[in-house]
């Protein structure tokens, strides 16, 4: 089917000016894996090192000794390569443009700006006591200081935790204890779409949990001087703490391999989990992503439009742009306000040349029609870029004649939290497009496919997609738990990292990702564990057994379906599943709202007691026909119950 799409050549004026055309791909990408060490070592020098590595790669996938190094010997600063060594050249560009809830509220601040003001903070941080190795907890809007408090952790080697400002205090209390923060750096309100989200409100929230009292300090930056709780002693203002501050603060030397963040996401089973990024590593490949993928050319205004909640805004707001001098556009509010055309009416404003966003945003400017951008011309665009989930071909296609004007070329970049950076994607300059696919491997990326048993599948073939060897963005470990890493990645198949997505190659070497073949959700790109949801569900005193599921969703991609078994005498009303949702918000966050709930007087189960999930996506996708063998299962009257009161979306 997909082999008979359309195929978009490489542009020739683009490829004319690209940092990579086909045949310099091919050469970089045979010469990155053929010589790893040698690669590498070269593509480390564009970053400033206080002391060059000679020591390149030294990594094990190996189950009993997964053992990831890059550049091990070297030192460095994050916040020096993304600031200081531009101001030579650049101090007077600007480095961030920062675009409001409200379109009339924007601004653009500078390298030497974003330099001092980073510095500032960073001494303010050292005042409260953080130093080298402590971690901080930031749950903060889409708002510079978000980017500054990133640096600024960087710049004094303390290793921060983005929470995403959609969570739960729950979600914010089990973050702080996890990464055992003494310090909590947010805002008094969030704006999106017009509203106030209470930030600081959430954090006081999170901080009466129990085991949070390792946080001694919350400072706020004042957003919109909205009404909060104050406490003495632990609350502190941010331009109190930091207007005083010397515009100067010395970088502190870092190791390649010293933390540099933690992020957390969900998996299969289980809490949310700190993923583990190091330093060197992970700037060199973040650097070398954001220039290839998105042919970053000097002066272009490039805007990414994630949260830096996620680790896109990590690594394609904040650090990747930066390193490369780029000035990086920063959006607070929210694509549908105050109008659907905002996202072009942005690009418009700012000359925006790069635009990278989310299928689902696509897909939901798709449901407003072909005039929905009417009110922006977007001459400026050069280059799109997707990610978060497949996209398909039909949003792919509207995106490249609606939004695009059928002149830029759409990079459709698979990665994950844990990878760090883009792992499979097109080269502008170089890969010809096949809406849909992801195309081909970035350098040093070795992906592969193999089957249930391990077994590498060779030419065009539908699997597991693993990577065969390292490369320098990869997470390092789980915060505190270096076993479930390894459980986690490296367990399923012996020495590849396991992806948990599924994919397809086809007879061009093309790469095309099917989604998940685990427990994982994806729902807008928002990525959530069956699991969790679950457990929020059944600590619930009404709900004696729950299960969850994906469906397939016309805007979010997937969508959540839950099915719910109460207790013995609870009835079960439109009411309770109105309490039920909002339970599952307040727990886990708004990202988390079911869709669909079902009351299930029992869930198929198989004699051995296990929940056959098979069989409630199939149902819940209402493809009731195909249910396959349902024998196994200890009472398969439950199927035809489920089925018969199916809820339809
Ligand atoms: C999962 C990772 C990568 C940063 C944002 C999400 C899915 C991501 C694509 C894509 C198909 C994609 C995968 C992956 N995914 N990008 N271009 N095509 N699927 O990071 O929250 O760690 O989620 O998102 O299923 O495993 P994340």
């Amino acid at each position: 089917m997909s082999e008979q799409q359309n195929v978009y050549p490489v542009r020739e004026d683009i490829a004319a000016n690209a940092w990579a055309d086909e045949a310099t791909y091919q050469a970089m990408y045979q010469q990155s894996v053929d010589d790893p060490e040698g690669f590498w070592a070269e593509q480390a020098k564009r970053l400033d090192w206080i002391k060059a590595p000679t020591r390149i790669k030294n990594t094990s996938f190996a189950r009993d000794n997964v053992d990831i190094r890059w550049f091990e010997d070297g030192q460095l600063n994050v916040s020096a390569n993304c600031l200081d060594r531009h101001l030579e050249k650049r101090g007077d560009q600007t480095a961030i443009i920062w675009e409001g809830d409200d379109p009339n509220d924007s601004k653009h601040i500078s390298y030497r700006e974003l330099y001092e003001r980073t510095n500032q903070l960073a001494n303010g941080l050292k005042e409260l006591g953080v130093g080298k190795g402590d971690t901080v907890t930031l749950y903060m809007p889409m708002i510079p200081e978000a980017a500054m408090a990133m640096l600024a952790c960087a710049r004094i080697g303390a290793v921060h935790s983005v929470v995403f400002g959609g969570f739960s205090p729950d979600a914010v209390a089990q973050r702080v204890i996890g990464a055992d923060s003494k310090l909590v750096i947010t805002a008094d309100e969030s704006v999106r779409g017009g509203k106030q989200v209470p930030l600081k409100d959430n954090v006081d929230a999170a901080l009466t949990r129990d085991g949070t009292d390792v946080c001694k300090n919350v400072l706020v930056v004042k957003r919109t001087g909205g009404d909060i709780e104050w406490k003495e002693g632990r609350d502190l203002w941010f331009g109190d703490l930091v207007d005083k501050q010397s515009t100067e603060c010395e970088p502190e030397a870092m190791g390649a391999e010293d933390p540099l963040f933690i992020l957390y996401t969900s998996g299969s089973t289980g809490a949310p989990k700190g993923l583990k990024h190091t330093t060197g590593g992970y700037l060199t490949f973040a650097a070398m992503t954001h220039q290839y993928v998105f042919d970053y050319q000097d002066g272009e205004v490039y805007w990414c439009t994630a949260d830096v909640g996620w680790v896109t805004g990590h690594s394609y707001i904040v650090y990747g742009p930066l390193a490369n001098g780029a000035t990086t556009l920063m959006f607070e509010g929210v694509p549908s306000y105050p109008t659907h055309g905002r996202m072009g009416d942005i690009v418009d404003k700012h000359n925006v040349n790069i635009l990278y966003t989310a299928p689902t945003a696509v897909r939901a400017l798709m449901a407003h029609g072909e005039n929905v951008m009417d009110s922006s011309k977007r001459d400026s665009l050069r280059l799109l870029g997707s990610v978060g989930e497949p996209i398909n071909p039909e949003a792919w296609e509207w995106f490249y004649r609606v939004i695009g004007n059928e002149k830029c070329p759409i990079v459709d970049t698979w990665w994950q939290t844990e990878t760090g950076g883009i792992m499979i994607s097109p080269l502008p300059g170089a890969t010809p497009l096949k809406p849909g696919s992801a195309t081909k491997p970035f350098f040093g990326v070795q992906p592969a496919l193999v089957d249930n048993e391990g077994n590498l599948l060779e030419g065009a073939a539908e699997g597991n997609l693993v990577i065969l060897d390292a490369w320098p963005g990869q997470a390092r470990s789980i915060w505190g738990d270096h076993d479930r890493f390894v459980q986690t990645y490296f367990s399923t198949y012996d020495n590849m990292y396991f992806t948990g997505d599924g994919c397809r190659r086809d007879e061009d070497g093309y790469y095309w990702i099917t989604g998940r073949v685990d427990d994982v959700l994806n729902v807008s790109g928002h990525r959530m564990g069956t699991a969790e949801i679950e457990s929020s569900l059944v600590a619930h005193s009404a709900v004696a057994e729950a299960a969850v599921v994906g469906f397939p969703h016309d805007i979010k991609g997937q969508g959540i379906y839950i099915y719910v078994t109460l207790n013995d005498e609870i009835d079960p009303t439109d009411e309770l599943k109105k309490e039920l949702t909002q339970w599952v918000r307040k727990d886990i966050g708004p990202i988390a709202s079911p869709d669909v709930i079902q009351w299930a007087p029992g869930l198929p189960k198989t004699r051995s007691g296990k929940i056959m999930r098979r069989i409630l996506r199939k149902i819940a996708a209402n493809e009731c026909d195909g249910l396959g063998d349902t024998s196994t299962l200890a009472d398969p009257s439950v199927v035809d119950e489920l089925i018969e009161h199916r809820v339809n979306q």
